[in-house]
């Protein structure tokens, strides 16, 4: 008796301790939107918690995170009832314990014995449910405590995957029920988190973590034209309410949403026992990486929906269902070193060189640390112990460093004062969190120079990609990217890998690209800042590279889509020492014009004045092209949609810059309304 109070005795202490760690964790999760340790650790801890309450069903008390399905809902958004509880799911991490939760509904009911199941991944996003009335989205939540969500309807309104109104396609589907509420997850897809933080990284702001947290926060701020500007994604997987009639199996509820136009998963399989439903989950192990979203496991659905609802519900989980969780992607090494890379514009990124480690099967060495503010606030040092997590494509990151490992020799980390590759003093610039070396001639961003300098969008030398960069930089050819077209047959021939005609194709690319437009030129610079656009209003502006090199803050800050920052990077660019002696180089090549004033051209300025933006692939034209044209007509091309923009010229396939405008009620164009619009004005 008395050891059996004390085990109780134990047990509370332990109850308390696991509820303020989860409950912190949850908040570090939910609320900071940057969690501390992985969701495995996570699922573990809360896996203790939910064993422990089971064993001591009278120490649960109301607040214990077992007692609600997920987060508190947020007090910024309006609250609103599900139409029915949002139910969370038991998880299993390995096949014995998905055997077990079999024989535990076989059990409840015989008709398991044959009962089909169907396996689906498991996004690792945000739970979105959303409403349509007679076909019409009219509301988006969250899932908040699984009775109470946020509405954000307006920000899920910028999800392209998502109707807006169903059937999508009305020869699949004729009649939709008047009401009908549809769950679903809200996701990145791998390939535009890496594309999204490769443009802010250039631009030299601060990139984001990793694609679910970053889903969630986005759908969950106020402004949804930011919303609008992040590539969210969605998949559809269940009915939560209708008033139409219920499918009688999960297999047609996926086939039904697919049918009204809902973005339903791939690779959904049917299976009619457990053992072949357990090696459906190996399968979607195998492929997890090659996956285009974030998975963190497979959901197995019993599919007859009778059954399924009869089997009913343990606390917040369906009976009827079980997430079979991957093994962990999350280890911990050793930071051997902090390493640097220079983009082209100079921004120094740090990475973290790391005792070698397998993680889901893979060797990681090297995983990323963003910028130097995340290993200020996470406090990363050299010769930490810290958890690194990978997911999939996505390039390894950094969790944390485990504070506890220390043994005092891990001394805070430093910001670097000089470039590591050419000592030249690194600068930060006023609202950026990134570090620059602004020396032009700085060896390692000569490469990306080079590599930009030539690439397709700026003097497009064909066959000059970063390898060769590398060896013209490594072997002494060039000291900066004027030095280009000084680069003879004979030169190219020093180098591995060439014979003559690849040398002979090179130095023909280069001559001709003597005859490309100051404003390819102007953005082949690399200056901070001034892609195309920015470079072509200099371009027309300035006429000559001579001319610009002579402008002031000033003159620069009078133009449209130029502000202080922008105004000040190209001002202080000229005088560099590194940088005139470019200049110089270049004068001394060619006279680098811009193409005739189109106002003096006698082509009608029929958009004189009028801004347009572009998206999407265009039948008869390149985008390219199509901003010529507009500009030869008198109109100016931005890369934004914003209040100022006159026309969205759509093609197929439109970004989210599509959403955007219809946000702020931007006149959308098509290809011919453009032509039309230029022909005639
Ligand atoms: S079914 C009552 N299917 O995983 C049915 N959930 O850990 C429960 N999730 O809260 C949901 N992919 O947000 C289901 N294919 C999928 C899912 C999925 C991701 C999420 C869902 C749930 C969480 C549970």
């Amino acid at each position: 008796m008395a050891k059996k109070a004390e085990g109780k005795k134990a047990a509370r202490k332990r109850l308390e301790e696991l509820r303020r760690e989860i409950n912190f964790h949850n908040y570090r999760y939910h609320v900071e939107q940057s969690p501390i340790i992985s969701d495995y650790e996570f699922d573990m801890l809360l896996r203790e918690l939910v064993e422990l309450e089971g064993t001591y069903p009278d120490l649960i008390t109301p607040d214990s995170p077992t007692q609600r399905a997920g987060a508190q809902a947020g007090e910024r958004f309006v609250r609103v009832q599900h139409p029915g509880p949002i139910l969370s799911l038991g998880n299993a991490f390995d096949g014995d314990e998905v055997r077990a939760w079999y024989q535990r509904i076989l059990k409840l009911d015989q008709r398991v014995t044959k009962a089909e199941f169907v396996v689906e991944p498991k996004f690792d996003g945000l739970t979105v449910v959303l409403h349509y009335e007679n076909g019409i989205f009219v509301l988006g939540s969250t899932r908040g405590d699984g009775e109470f969500g946020e509405d954000i309807t307006v920000n899920l309104r910028t999800v392209r995957s998502l109707p807006l109104q169903i059937p999508v396609d009305s020869s699949r589907v004729a009649q939709v029920p008047s009401s009908l509420v549809v769950r679903g997850e809200a996701l990145i897809f791998r390939a535009d988190f890496e594309e999204m933080n490769r443009r802010l990284q250039e631009a030299g702001e601060r990139t984001y973590v990793n694609p679910r947290n970053t889903a969630s926060g986005t759908l969950r701020q106020l402004d949804s034209g930011e919303t609008a500007a992040k590539p969210i994604s969605l998949f559809c997987y269940s009915i939560v309410a209708t008033d139409g009639e219920m499918p009688s199996t999960q297999w047609e509820i996926l086939q039904y949403l697919r049918e009204l136009g809902f973005p339903v998963a791939e690779g959904v399989s049917l299976k009619g026992d457990i053992e072949d439903t357990i090696k459906a989950g190996d399968i979607w192990v195998e492929k997890r990486d090659t996956l285009p979203y974030e998975t963190d496991g497979v959901v197995i659905k019993v599919n007859e929906t009778s059954l399924y609802q009869d089997l009913g519900v343990v606390g917040k989980d369906p009976r009827g269902a079980i997430a079979l969780k991957f093994p962990a992607q999350v280890v911990t090494t050793k930071l051997l070193d902090i390493g640097f890379n220079v983009g082209r514009t100079g921004v120094i990124t740090p990475y973290a060189i790391l005792e070698p480690v397998i993680v889901g099967g893979v060797t990681v060495r090297k995983a990323t640390l963003h910028n130097f503010d995340f290993i200020a606030e996470k406090d990363i040092r050299p010769g930490d112990r810290v958890e690194v997590k990978r997911a999939g494509d996505v390039i390894p990151y950094i969790i944390g460093p485990i504070e506890a490992a220390r043994d005092g020799s891990q001394k805070p980390y430093r910001i670097p004062k000089k470039c590591p590759f050419c000592d030249h003093k690194l600068e930060q610039f006023p609202g950026e969190v990134a570090i620059y070396c602004v020396n032009a001639a700085c060896p390692e961003r000569l490469i990306r120079n080079v590599e930009y300098f030539s690439s397709r969008g700026a003097m497009d030398i064909e066959g000059m990609g970063i390898k060769i960069a590398e060896q013209l930089v490594d072997g002494g050819l060039i000291e900066d990217i004027a030095d280009i077209f000084s680069l003879t047959k004979e030169d190219f021939l020093t180098l591995e890998g060439f014979a003559d005609k690849k040398a002979e194709n090179l130095v023909q690319a280069i001559s001709a690209a003597i005859n490309r437009d100051l404003s390819r030129l102007i953005a082949a610079l690399g200056i901070r800042g001034v892609g195309d656009v920015v470079a072509s209003d200099l371009a027309r502006k300035f006429r000559t590279l001579e001319r610009l090199t002579k402008t002031n803050a000033a003159e620069l800050e009078a133009m449209e889509g130029i502000g202080p920052n922008i105004a000040k990077a190209i001002v202080d660019w000229f005088p560099q020492p590194g940088n005139q002696s470019v200049l110089a180089k270049l004068n001394a090549i060619a006279q680098w014009k811009s193409e005739a004033d189109p106002a003096d051209s006698g082509i009608e300025q029929t958009v004189n004045g009028l801004t347009f933006v572009l998206t999407g692939s265009l039948s008869g034209m390149t985008r390219t092209d199509a901003k010529k044209l507009i500009e030869k007509h008198g109109g100016k091309v931005t890369g934004s949609v914003s209040k100022r923009t006159n026309y969205l010229v759509a093609g197929d396939s439109p970004g989210s810059k599509l959403d955007k405008a219809n946000a702020l009620g931007v006149e959308i164009l098509d290809e011919q309304s453009l032509l039309k619009l230029l022909e005639e004005g």
